[in-house]
């Protein structure tokens, strides 16, 4: 005997989960960042920071960076110098963050070995000296040179004789602007981190609409884009908003190949006029290895960054990415932030697998700079460094700038809105070259004269 038969609910519909079920094969070419990748190799052409200086102690550290596995270790007298060399000592492979730190340099634990911060091998005392002369003539171990530069450790892992100047950016030197620095781990590729600053949109639908908002109440509001490609390596995505009366011009910033920076996270919603207010982070995206990356930053605190109360860890991490990040599994998927959208997408994003859209230009902009980059570099064409502009700075524009000019009977807002959005980035343009001291003085008179004069 059987009970009445109730047919399952049948669902109609084109499912396609079948055809789309194999894997899209991960972008190598610009996602590797090993030794001898195409990456590996353009990204070991810059300075990268790798680790906060306050968090090097007595003790050596063992770090991973582009798929290299590295000890960073004090020496000298004062024990005030920094050394950054392989892990593994070259004699049989002891880990050096076992090791000693001495004046001269730093001492495997296992047979005593010392070597000098620039690798070269200064003592094997259980060796006789004719052996140990040989091998010093022949090898040495693996170092890399290290700039320690406001609290955050930078290095430079490319061919020794095509070591680049460091680079000094206007950001870093304002009078009235305190700066902590801070680290963010993300589980995922150092690509798809980076998309994030020239994608203005997922501000206002990830951080804004979605998640509370997580920044400042305007950024609910869609913004009018614009994408600019300044020298070979310099890219800005602007958004324009209208809010009330006023406009608001917020500018996110990538300098190739890791360097980004945005406006405030806080302090600028629209509602009060705003002149060339500077960027509350001044980040890099650094490779750990092709799947973890992480980010080392200036959070930056004043009167045209965001407010001193954010200066806190809790106020670095919601700056870094809208929300603390430790947090319960239940909280991230009802309020996901940064790293829940990008480390969603797995430890490489495969880019077959995207629909890219006109939002996602700033994206196709920089992606394909990248490419060419890595590309060239495969042709030995050496990729450029952050341009210095004007006197001895590189010039940024992450920014807020709100000015007061208030929508146009019966015209279009949006064409209006992209026309402010246009002025307020070329009369910036227009004085690229002047000295780092006039410039911010120069740019500010010209905002302020553009909000009286209007725009035709
Ligand atoms: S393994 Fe380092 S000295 Fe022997
Ligand atoms: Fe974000």
């Amino acid at each position: 005997m059987f009970n009445k038969i109730i047919q399952p609910q049948v669902m109609y519909g084109n499912f396609s989960g079948y055809a789309q079920a194999q894997p899209a094969a991960a972008d190598e070419e610009i996602a590797r960042v090993g030794p001898g990748t195409p990456a590996g190799e353009y990204l070991r052409r810059f300075w990268h920071p790798v680790f906060v200086t306050d968090d090097l102690g007595e003790l050596p550290e063992a770090i991973r960076i582009l798929g290299e596995d590295l000890v960073l270790f004090r020496y000298g007298e004062k024990r005030d110098q920094i050394g950054l060399v392989h892990k593994h000592c070259i004699h049989r492979r002891a880990s050096l963050e076992y090791g000693k730190c001495e004046v001269n340099g730093i001492r495997c634990c296992y047979h005593g070995w010392l070597y000098a911060p620039d690798g070269e091998i200064l003592e094997t005392p259980a060796e006789d000296s004719k052996t140990a002369d040989l091998l010093r003539k022949r090898t040495r171990l693996g170092a890399y040179p290290v700039i320690e530069y406001r609290g955050l450790i930078f290095t430079y892992m490319g061919p020794a004789e095509l070591k680049p100047d460091f680079p000094v950016y206007d950001a870093c030197i304002y009078e009235g602007m305190t700066s902590q620095t801070y680290k963010a781990p993300y589980r995922c590729n150092w690509i798809q981190i980076l998309d994030a600053i020239l994608d203005p949109t997922h501000t206002t639908y990830l951080h804004s609409r979605n998640s509370h908002p997580q920044f400042s109440e305007g950024m609910k509001a869609d913004g009018v884009l614009k994408f600019y490609e300044r020298n070979a390596n310099h890219f800005l995505g602007s958004s324009t908003r209208r809010v009330g009366e006023n406009v608001w011009v917020r500018v996110n910033e990538l300098i190739l190949p890791n360097f980004t920076q945005a406006g405030s996270a806080f302090a600028v919603d629209g509602t009060q006029p705003c002149y060339f207010g500077r960027s509350c982070f001044t980040r890099w995206v650094v490779p750990v290895d092709d799947e973890n990356s992480v980010v080392y930053a200036w959070a930056n605190f004043g009167s045209r960054w965001d407010p001193h109360e954010y200066n806190t860890t809790e106020g670095h991490e919601m700056i870094e990415q809208g929300e603390v990040l430790d947090r319960s599994p239940q909280d991230k998927k009802r309020f996901p932030a940064d790293s829940e959208a990008v480390e969603g997408m797995g430890g490489i994003s495969t880019h077959k697998g995207e629909n890219l859209m006109p939002t996602d230009r700033g994206i196709v902009m920089y992606r394909r700079r990248v490419r060419k980059q890595i590309r060239d570099l495969a042709n030995q064409i050496e990729p450029p460094q952050p341009v210095k502009a004007g006197d001895s700075l590189v010039k940024t524009y992450g920014q807020d700038t709100v000015l007061t000019m208030p929508p146009r009977n019966g015209a279009d807002d949006d064409a209006h809105l992209d026309r402010i959005g246009s002025a307020v980035m070329d009369l910036q343009f227009a004085v690229e070259g002047i000295s780092d001291n006039d410039r911010d003085a120069e740019i500010i008179g010209r905002l302020k004269a553009l909000e009286s004069n209007g725009i035709d």
